[in-house]
């Protein structure tokens, strides 16, 4: 297949492009050509780099008809976070490819009712990035195009920061984690976040590619196999290192005023969805089979965040 990736050297990208291409795809990858991939391959100097400012030439009206004058068979869309950006690539893809891949997140769903949450259940999503990008699944799904989207949880891999414990990315709580020192959490501890390591998105967006026919005009969530609580994630991190979490349970009220504004918000958005998302649909049809689980991917990242002088063990 010919296969264009808007956004292939970012956190997905950076596993999806070296596996589309090591089976033996041909890959265009678009970006602005800033960023670094996280993961040294051959498969980056083998691609072809197309540079485009999808921003810019979307102000111009002429990103989309960019996309597909690059006669890709498959498209991926990695950075769509506005309903006219999907439009503007709905319109020109039309009629000129076989499938249109859309990257989404698990926050087009909002409160849960019954956990596992399935990819039947009412879209409920609050806040601007998970209501425009329930929007948008919306929309392609009756836009008469060949599409599939992916829903991932919180991205993790070597290379960046995962959500931590208390639901944020300050680096700092796995430090107090591996050190024995105490660490406040908010309420009871027992909300909950669902990671997944970049390279299981990467395998998922691979077989819904090769499994067109089980995948067209299908939502997908891509998570690790099991959501974790925040008192059980802090736990399990200080026994890596052989220490016995020191957690103090704080209401929240009084627990965000021990944190930064930026990291109560964050902190907040992760906890008020506290995700629990099912995967069995994605087993079932494409033969998703994640490699790591929830804790798997953090402590792979969190070597390399020490490893990096980012996260100290004494
Ligand atoms: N991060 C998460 O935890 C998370 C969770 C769930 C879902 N998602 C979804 O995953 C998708 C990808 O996220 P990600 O975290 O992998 O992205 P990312 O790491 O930020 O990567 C973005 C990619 O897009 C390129 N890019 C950025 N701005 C661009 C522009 N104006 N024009 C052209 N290319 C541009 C970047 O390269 P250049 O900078 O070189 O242009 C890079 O290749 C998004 O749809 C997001 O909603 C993310």
């Amino acid at each position: 297949m010919r296969v264009a990736i808007i956004g292939g050297t970012g956190h997905i990208g950076s596993f999806l492009t070296p596996r589309l291409w090591s089976a033996n795809h041909t890959i265009i990858c678009v970006s602005r050509g800033l960023k670094e991939p996280y993961q040294q391959h051959p498969a980056w100097k083998a691609i072809k780099r197309v540079e485009i400012d999808r921003t810019a030439a979307e102000a111009a009206g002429n990103f989309g008809e960019s996309i597909a004058k690059l006669n890709a068979e498959v498209v991926i869309d990695l950075t769509c976070y506005r309903l006219e950006s999907a439009k503007q690539l709905v319109e020109a893809l039309r009629g000129r490819v076989k499938h249109l891949l859309h990257c989404g997140t698990i926050w087009v769903h909002g409160p849960s009712v019954e956990v596992p949450t399935t990819e039947a259940a009412p879209r409920t999503a609050f806040g601007d990035y998970g209501t425009r990008k329930a929007a948008i699944e919306a929309y392609l799904l009756s836009a008469t195009i060949p599409v599939t989207i992916l829903h991932p949880g919180h991205l993790v891999g070597p290379g960046w920061a995962p959500v931590n414990p208390a639901g944020n990315f300050n680096p700092e709580i796995f430090s107090l984690l591996l050190q024995g020192r105490q660490v406040n959490l908010p309420n009871i501890g027992m909300e909950t976040v669902h990671h997944v390591h970049a390279d299981d998105v990467a395998q998922c967006f691979v077989r819904a590619v090769e499994q067109r026919s089980s995948a067209l005009g299908e939502s997908f969530h891509v998570v690790s196999p099991a959501a974790l609580t925040l008192r059980g994630y802090a736990e399990r991190v200080s026994a890596w290192y052989g220490k016995v979490a020191q957690l103090q349970l704080l209401p929240w009220e009084e627990w965000r005023q021990q944190v930064t504004e930026r990291e109560a918000a964050v902190t907040w958005d992760h906890i008020a969805h506290s995700p629990n998302c099912s995967i069995a649909k994605a087993r079932t049809l494409l033969g998703y089979d994640p490699r790591y689980s929830s804790l798997e991917a953090v402590r792979e990242s969190l070597e390399w965040l020490i490893e990096h002088g980012m996260v100290h063990t004494s």
